[in-house]
């Protein structure tokens, strides 16, 4: 059996119809009949005022922190337990990540966890200017609760929502609980334009704003006089093609992601020691990724031990994110994320591609069974 990937891109829809069009038009760079239909499927798909195009996830977060007015001096706080990209733009604006620990039946920031923290902080005379929410891996966080809790200490709210597209907590879309929601279209995303991002806000300023900062912060269109350093941060049309046509599926996408999971879940949760993550009854994920959990006195083997065998055979599993606040450059010692540390021991990321075959997936199964 051939390497069975992670999670690959699925373009199968009309991406090389809108994409030739850009071509025969053109229309390539960074205006475009694309940019803007993008723009607005997508705030409609979700639920949101507006929607402004960026360069990628990354790029829509470190914009989300400048108009929020975060800089040097200033703290955030955000989970040690994501990918670094949530993290870095707190560092491009010169202010401090403040981690929090995680929950273990989402794997993201414990609400409780987050108002001792905001109020420790407080306490200290550091009050943090935001916070910054991950829906890891698709699972939604508790996010209505975390908003309550940032309006009550007025602290503002940015959800990294970069592997959570379509996913729902209470019903609403996740990234629309926030002052900003960020969104990534990353190759292994459950939608892609290649590299591409998007932020939303239902505040129209903040959005202006946003299309501002994003396209160098032209004050004069003509004479290009600038009053404030923008970026060169915006989609092009050529991408945000791409971006409709693969939005066009993305229900279906999510149907098949939510088949896979049923999948793992009747078929590994049984074993002794693993446990597939589920959603809560109160959430509805996009399972971006299926991933699972694995004791190693029940199951026999750890996570780390289990991933290596089974990437020697063609399964291209992953371990979790390793905490940020182990990484060098963030090396934060005072971080205590006891549940931080256990999903990081023990967390797995299975296959998930829309792609995926029934064959594949016995043949993932029947390797893991093999392990004990
Ligand atoms: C949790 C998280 N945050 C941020 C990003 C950044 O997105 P991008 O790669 O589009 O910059 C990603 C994806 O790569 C991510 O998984």
């Amino acid at each position: 059996m051939k390497e069975i990937p992670l999670s690959v891109p699925h373009l199968n829809g009309n991406e090389w119809e809108y994409v030739k069009e850009c071509l025969d038009t053109n229309w390539v760079s960074s205006a475009g009949k694309y940019v803007d239909k993008f723009e607005n499927d997508l705030a409609e798909y979700i639920g949101s005022e507006n929607a402004v195009a960026t360069v990628n996830g990354t790029a829509a977060i470190h914009t989300a922190l400048k108009i929020l007015g975060v800089e040097a001096g200033d703290t955030v706080l955000v989970p040690a337990l994501t990918f670094i990209a949530s993290v870095n733009p707190i560092a491009y604006c010169g202010a401090t990540p403040v981690f929090v620990d995680s929950e273990l039946d989402t794997y993201n920031i414990d609400p409780e966890k987050l108002e001792a923290k905001i109020k420790e902080l407080i306490n200290k005379g550091q009050k943090p200017k935001t916070v910054i929410v991950v829906h890891l891996y698709g699972q939604p966080a508790k996010i209505k609760e975390i908003a309550e809790i940032c309006d009550k200490y007025d602290v503002y709210l940015i959800e990294d929502a970069t592997e959570s597209l379509g996913a729902k907590y209470k019903d609403q879309m996740t990234g629309t609980f926030g002052d900003f929601g960020c969104f990534s279209f990353n190759g292994n995303k459950l939608i892609t334009t290649g590299g591409g991002g998007m932020l939303v806000a239902n505040n129209d300023q903040w959005a202006e704003k946003a299309r501002y900062l994003t396209t160098q912060a032209k004050d004069d269109a003509v004479q290009f006089i600038h009053h404030e350093v923008g970026y060169n941060y915006r989609l092009t049309n050529i991408q945000a093609a791409l971006g409709v046509a693969q939005l066009e599926q993305v229900d279906e996408f999510i149907k098949k992601k939510r088949e896979i999971n049923d999948f793992y879940y009747e078929n590994l949760n049984s074993i002794a020691g693993i446990t597939v993550t589920r959603e809560l009854d109160e959430s509805y994920s996009n399972y971006w990724l299926s991933t699972m959990l694995v004791d190693k006195n029940e199951f026999g083997m750890n996570s780390k031990k289990l991933y290596k065998k089974l990437r020697s055979e063609g399964i291209m599993v992953r371990p979790f994110f390793k905490p940020i606040n182990e990484m060098p450059i963030y090396n934060e010692n005072s971080f205590n994320g006891e549940n931080t540390q256990k999903l990081w021991d023990e967390g797995i990321c299975l296959p998930s591609s829309v792609t995926l075959s029934q064959d594949e997936l016995f043949y993932i199964i029947a390797s893991i069974k093999n392990s004990i």
